[in-house]
C-alpha cells in the first residue's frame, strides 16, 4: 500500500496492491497516478482519501455522516498529527475545530499482506453529534470490473454471487442484530473471471456481529472503492461532548493468484494471533441430532461410551440440560441444571466423560430467553424492545439487554457458577434468533448489545483462560473476526448433509482456516435435508475442519463405528496438516465436480478431495489438476480408502489408481493433472501426497 500523506488533508490510497519494492520512486508513482481534470466538472481533483469527504469535493458515499441537528454535517479534516512506521501501518489524527470533531485512522498492515483498517470519532464540539455512518473505504484500480460476495439462509449459509461492477452502488446490508446467515463474509472485486487460482483481486470484510454494510462503489468520474461500516439505526450513535465512537476493524487483502491467495493472507494472519487455538483440534461429539431435547443420563452415558471407543476427544451437550427446557419453547435464560431430568446435576454424566479421558463441553444461548422462562418472568424489563411491545417472537424467543448492568451481571454470574460448579472445557455458545426492532429505552440497542455480548465473552474469558468457545447462530449466522476474537471455532451450519457442507465449508474457508470450521458427520440420512449418504462421503467431507460427529452412533452397525474409528484415527494422523498448511481451491473444469485441498507449509504433503457432486456430463470426467504443489518436488499420490473409499461408477479405473498410487513432479500434477475416476454422485475420492 502506497499513501500520500502530504498535504492538510487526509492521506490518499496511491496504490493498493502489489509490492511495488522498496526502491520505488514516490514522487514519480503520485504524478503517474495523478489523473487528468476533465471538462464541466470540479476544478480540482479529488482524492479517494482514508475517509472521503464532500468538502474535499468526493461525490460517492462519503466516510463521515453525521450533523449536530443538520450543522456541522460536512467536515472538512486536517490531519493534526501522523506517525508512520514501515511498513506495520500507523495512527493519523485529524480534526475539524468549527465542526468539533477529531477523528483517529489507523492502518496495520500484517507480515502475511493483510491490511486492518478503522476509525475513531470524537465528539470535542459542545453539544451532541449524531454519528450516521463512519465507513472504511479503500480504492479499487479500474480493471477490479467484477465482484463476487456470498449469502444465503438458514442451512445454506455462504452461497456465492457474481455480477459485474459497473457505475453505481452494489450495497449489501445485515439487519439482524446478528452477522447474518445471508452475510457477504468477504466482498472481492477483481480482474474479470477471477476464481480461486487466478486473477487479480481485492477483498473487504467487516470484523463485526452486529448490524453492517459492505459495498462496491464505482463513481462517474472514474473512481471505485470498496467499503464498509457498522450500520446505524436513526439516532442510534449520538456522541455527547467528549465521547467517541470506534469502528469495527476492516480486513482488506489484496492477491494476483486468485481468492486463495486472499485465504491464504487471513489465514495466516488468524494463525499468527497469539490466541489462536493451539492444541490439536479434538475430535468432538455433540449430541444435539443424537438426542436433541430427550436427556437421558444412561441413554447419554452409552453415547459417552460409543464415542470414546470410537476416538472420541471431547463430548459436548447440547441443549436442552437446564430449567423447563424440554423443547424449544420454554426455559431459555433459566441456567440452572434442570432437576426434572438431572436430579444429581450434571456431575455423573460429566465424570463419566472425564473418566473415560474425554474432555467435557456444554451448550449455552447467554443473550436469550424464551417469556417462558423463570428468568423472563422475574425481569420483564430485561429484554429489548420498544416500550409497550416485544419484539416478533422468533423460536420463541426474546433477546436479554445485555447493555444494562444488571442483566449483564446476572448471566455472567450464572455461567460462571456452571463454570465454577462443573469440569467445563468447551462452551457452544449459541443465538438463535436475528434481532428485529432492538431498543433499550426506546431507542435503537445493536451497537451497545453487540458491545455487551463482546464483553460477556471477553470478561469470561479472561477470568477462565483455558475455555473453548464456540460460535454458533442457528448454525453459521455469526462468522466473522469480531465474534473470532474472542471465540476458538465456528458452527458453520446447522446443515449435516455432506452435500450441502461441501459448498457451505469450501466459501466459509474463503475467510476462516479449517481448524476454525466445525465439520461434523452427521446420520446417514440428513436431518435438514433428508439426503442420504454414504459413511466414506460424510467423512471426507467433515475430515476437511474441525473434525466431529453429530450423531446416534449406536445407530450405526458395527462395520460402520469400526470404519468411523479408522476416519478419527485418520483425522488424527493429518489434523496437523489440514490446520497448519494452505487451504487449495482447484478452478476444477467440470462443474459437477469440486477438486480442494491443504498443502502442508514446507509443500512436502497434502491432501486433496476430488468431489463428485453431480453425475457429470462427459463420460470420463478428464484429469483433476492439484494446484498449490511444489513444482519442483516429487510427489507420491494415494489414494486412501475412507471407510470404504467411494463408489466407482467405470468399467475400469485410471491406470494410476489401479496401481494404487503414482509419482509426478509437482509441475506435472499441477498441469497435466491426473484422470479421475468416474464416480457415483455424492462420493468424494481423497488423496494423500507426500514428497
Ligand atoms: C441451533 C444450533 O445451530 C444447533 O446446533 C443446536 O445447538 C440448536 N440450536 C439447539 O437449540
Amino acid at each position: 500500500m502506497v499513501l500520500d500523506t502530504t498535504g492538510e488533508r487526509l492521506a490518499r490510497v496511491v496504490h493498493w496492491g502489489a509490492d511495488l519494492g522498496a526502491d520505488i520512486d514516490l514522487d514519480a508513482l503520485v504524478s503517474a497516478t495523478d489523473p487528468p481534470l476533465a471538462r464541466a466538472t470540479l476544478d480540482v481533483r479529488v482524492p479517494v482519501s482514508l475517509v472521503p469527504e464532500r468538502a474535499a469535493g468526493y461525490r460517492g458515499r462519503p466516510g463521515l455522516s453525521g450533523s449536530r441537528e443538520g450543522l456541522a454535517w460536512s467536515p472538512s479534516l486536517r490531519v493534526a498529527s501522523q506517525e508512520w512506521a514501515e511498513p506495520e501501518g500507523g495512527v493519523v489524527m485529524a480534526e475539524d475545530p468549527d465542526a468539533g470533531l477529531v477523528l483517529r485512522s489507523e492502518l496495520r498492515l500484517a507480515p502475511s499482506g493483510l491490511l486492518r483498517v478503522r476509525h475513531a470519532l470524537r465528539n470535542t464540539g459542545s453539544d451532541t453529534y449524531q454519528l450516521d455512518e463512519l465507513a472504511c473505504l479503500l480504492p479499487l484500480p479500474a480493471v477490479a470490473g467484477e465482484l463476487l460476495d456470498l449469502t444465503g439462509r438458514w442451512c445454506r449459509e455462504r452461497s456465492p454471487q457474481r455480477r459485474p461492477l459497473g457505475q453505481g452502488v452494489w450495497r449489501r446490508e445485515g439487519r439482524h442484530g446478528r452477522t447474518g446467515h445471508d452475510a457477504p463474509l468477504m466482498l472481492v472485486a477483481g480482474t474479470p473471471g477471477f476464481g480461486f487460482r487466478a486473477g487479480e483481486v481485492w477483498g473487504v470484510h467487516t470484523g463485526w456481529s452486529g448490524n453492517a454494510a459492505t459495498w462496491a462503489e464505482r463513481l462517474g468520474d472514474g473512481t471505485a472503492v470498496l467499503g464498509a461500516s457498522e450500520l446505524l439505526e436513526p439516532g442510534e450513535v449520538r456522541l455527547e461532548p467528549g465521547q467517541e465512537y470506534e469502528t469495527p476493524w476492516l480486513y482488506a487483502t489484496w492477491s494476483d493468484r486468485g481468492m486463495d491467495g486472499l485465504s491464504a493472507a487471513v489465514h495466516r494472519w488468524l494463525r499468527a494471533r497469539p490466541g489462536h487455538p493451539r492444541r490439536p483440534r479434538p475430535v468432538v461429539l455433540n449430541s444435539w441430532e443424537a438426542v436433541y431435547f430427550d436427556h437421558r443420563l444412561e441413554r447419554l452415558i452409552e453415547l459417552a461410551d460409543a464415542a470414546a471407543l470410537l476416538g472420541v476427544e471431547r463430548f459436548v451437550l447440547d441443549d436442552g440440560w437446564f430449567g423447563s427446557r424440554r423443547d424449544d419453547t420454554s426455559g431459555l435464560g433459566d441456567w440452572h441444571v434442570a432437576e426434572q431430568v438431572w436430579p444429581q446435576g450434571l456431575e455423573p454424566l460429566i465424570d463419566h466423560v472425564r473418566g473415560l479421558g474425554m474432555e467435557f463441553g456444554l451448550w449455552v444461548e447467554p443473550e436469550m430467553c424464551n417469556p417462558d422462562s423463570d428468568l423472563y418472568r422475574a425481569h420483564p424489563d430485561w429484554v429489548l424492545g420498544v416500550p409497550g411491545r416485544l419484539p416478533p417472537p422468533w423460536r420463541h424467543q426474546q433477546v436479554l439487554d445485555l447493555a444494562n448492568p444488571d442483566t449483564f451481571a446476572h448471566v455472567r454470574d450464572r455461567l460462571a457458577a456452571l463454570l465454577d460448579e462443573y469440569d467445563i472445557a468447551f462452551l457452544k455458545w449459541d443465538h438463535n434468533r436475528g434481532l428485529v426492532e432492538a431498543a433499550r429505552a426506546g431507542r435503537p440497542a445493536v451497537h451497545a448489545q453487540t458491545l455487551a455480548a463482546y464483553g460477556l465473552l471477553d470478561e469470561l474469558r479472561s477470568r477462565y483462560p483455558d475455555l473453548e468457545i464456540e460460535s454458533c447462530s442457528s448454525g453459521g449466522a455469526r462468522v466473522d473476526l469480531g465474534i473470532l476474537a474472542r471465540t476458538d471455532r465456528v458452527w458453520a451450519s446447522d446443515t449435516n448433509d455432506a452435500l450441502e457442507r461441501q459448498a457451505i465449508q469450501r466459501w466459509t474457508a474463503l475467510l476462516l482456516p479449517p481448524e476454525l470450521i466445525g465439520a461434523h458427520v452427521g446420520p446417514s440420512r440428513a436431518r435438514t435435508t433428508g439426503r442420504t449418504h454414504d459413511l466414506s462421503f460424510r467423512v471426507a467431507t467433515a475430515l476437511f475442519g474441525h473434525f466431529g460427529i453429530e450423531w446416534d452412533v449406536m445407530e450405526g452397525t458395527a462395520e460402520e463405528r469400526a470404519a468411523l474409528a479408522d476416519a478419527i484415527a485418520f483425522y488424527k494422523r493429518v489434523r496437523g496438516l489440514l490446520h497448519s498448511g494452505e487451504v487449495v481451491r482447484g478452478d476444477h473444469h467440470d462443474p459437477a465436480a469440486f477438486l480442494h485441498g491443504v498443502v502442508a507449509p514446507e509443500r512436502d504433503a497434502a491432501l486433496f478431495a476430488y468431489v463428485q457432486l453431480a453425475t457429470s456430463v462427459a463420460e470420463t470426467p478428464g484429469p483433476a489438476r492439484l494446484p498449490g504443489l511444489d513444482p519442483e518436488r516429487r510427489y507420491r499420490v494415494e489414494p486412501v480408502p475412507l471407510a470404504g473409499g467411494p463408489v466407482p461408477a467405470q468399467a475400469e479405473p485410471p491406470a494410476w489408481l489401479a496401481e494404487g498410487g503414482v509419482t509426478l513432479p509437482g509441475r506435472a500434477l499441477a498441469t497435466t493433472g491426473l484422470q479421475m475416476p468416474v464416480l457415483q454422485p455424492e462420493q468424494a475420492l481423497i488423496l494423500h501426497l507426500n514428497g
